[in-house]
């Protein structure tokens, strides 16, 4: 059995599997083949398909296709769920909705997502028909013909199949028992992928998980390299031993928080240029704030207009002491602008502190 049936195989099984009818009184074929776009010359039929027509004989113990325990399907927790939006929501439940999908399913799954260290909003979440529609459209978005897109060797026959139909080549990346090699991988993405499909937990087939530091170095490369990676992770929650290891996109937060490092740094060097002599500040190791003191005489919270005037802000210090005082101090967040707009707004706060604020 081939894996790959393309063009007039294809259309063969389509005819044989009644997806397709024949024309009649046509030479069938060529008037069929004429009508399909290019495209589906790329798509392939599935090898795993043909096996589950197999596990379908009752005779036949199959180690085949990927089909959880039926005995495990909560059917009955579904029909409950079922009855109550159709009772209790009906009308909105059968309506059109956004593209995105029902909202309030959005801040769910926003919410679920978040328990397992991926913080994301409902705005970043579209609900899709299973991960294969999602893949489906990730090859839309992204692949050009050629285009090469980086996968673990084996990987996801599906998404192997969403891909090709965009005509994608690959750089493939071989795997151990810890999930892709790291340094295989590194010298791949020189190769100029459009993005890596990573699978790092459970890996299909193999069943292999990416180590923690492999994808601490995986999430560095691509960064290195300004890489996307399409993390699939239907399987992460199906641990049967073992701690949960963070996923990629969690660990590429983190990697933000060391922008955040570069952004306290812009914001330190930019003090360090402009503050007038008797400013003192806080040099935090980590976080989103540092906490400057301005000499005797000042109230920041007077200086705060001024500021406001000349297009920058801070809050004042006063508002975090409980019992009064802190008048001459205020917090600044480094973590939001961008350097080159922090360099700017502490030179212009600095003018202001220049130019007084001094209590009468
Ligand atoms: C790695 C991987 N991604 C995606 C899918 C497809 O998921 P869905 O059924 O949600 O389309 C599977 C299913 O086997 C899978 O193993």
């Amino acid at each position: 059995m081939s894996i790959a049936m393309a063009g007039e195989d294809l259309l063969g099984r389509l005819i044989a599997d009644g997806t397709v009818s024949r024309p009649s009184g046509s030479a069938p074929e060529t008037l069929w083949t004429q009508r399909f776009a290019q495209r589906t010359q790329h798509i392939t039929a599935s090898m795993i398909r043909e096996l589950l027509k197999l596990t379908e004989q009752p005779d036949i113990i199959s180690f085949a296709g990927g089909l959880p325990a039926p005995d495990v399907f909560p059917v009955e927790e579904v029909r409950a769920a079922t009855e109550r939006v159709l009772r209790d929501r009906g009308t909105t439940a059968l309506q059109y909705t956004t593209t995105e999908g029902y909202r309030p399913l959005r801040e769910l799954l926003a919410r679920h997502m978040s328990r397992y260290g991926v913080e994301v909003r409902p705005e970043n979440v579209l609900v899709t028909s299973g991960s294969q529609q999602a893949l489906d459209l990730i090859g839309k978005l992204l692949i050009n013909p050629g285009d090469r897109v980086l996968t673990e060797a084996p990987t996801y026959l599906g998404a192997l199949q969403a891909f090709n139909a965009y005509q994608a080549d690959y750089l493939p990346v071989p795997i151990d028992d810890d999930g892709m090699d790291v340094d295989a991988l590194e010298k791949q993405l020189r190769g100029g992928p459009k993005f890596v499909y990573a699978l790092p937990n459970f890996q299909n087939p193999a069943g292999v998980t990416l180590s923690l530091e492999r994808r601490r170095r995986l999430v560095g490369h691509a960064a290195h390299y300004g890489t996307p990676v399409v993390e699939d992770d239907p399987y992460g929650q199906l641990r049967y031993e073992g701690d949960h290891l963070p996923s990629l996109v969690e660990l590429d937060a983190e990697t933000h928080g060391c922008a955040n490092g570069e952004r306290r740094d812009a914001m330190l060097r930019a003090l360090d240029r402009h503050a007038p002599l008797g400013v003192r500040w806080t040099r935090p190791g980590g976080g989103l704030f540092l906490w400057t003191t301005l000499p005797d005489g000042f109230d920041t919270l007077k200086l705060l207009d001024e500021a406001i005037a000349a297009k920058v802000a801070f809050v004042p210090g006063a508002a975090f002491y409980p019992c009064g005082g802190g008048e001459r101090t205020m917090r600044l967040n480094f973590s939001y602008a961008a350097p080159d707009v922090i360099e700017e707004g502490i030179k212009r706060l600095c003018r202001v502190i220049e130019r007084g604020g001094k209590k009468e």
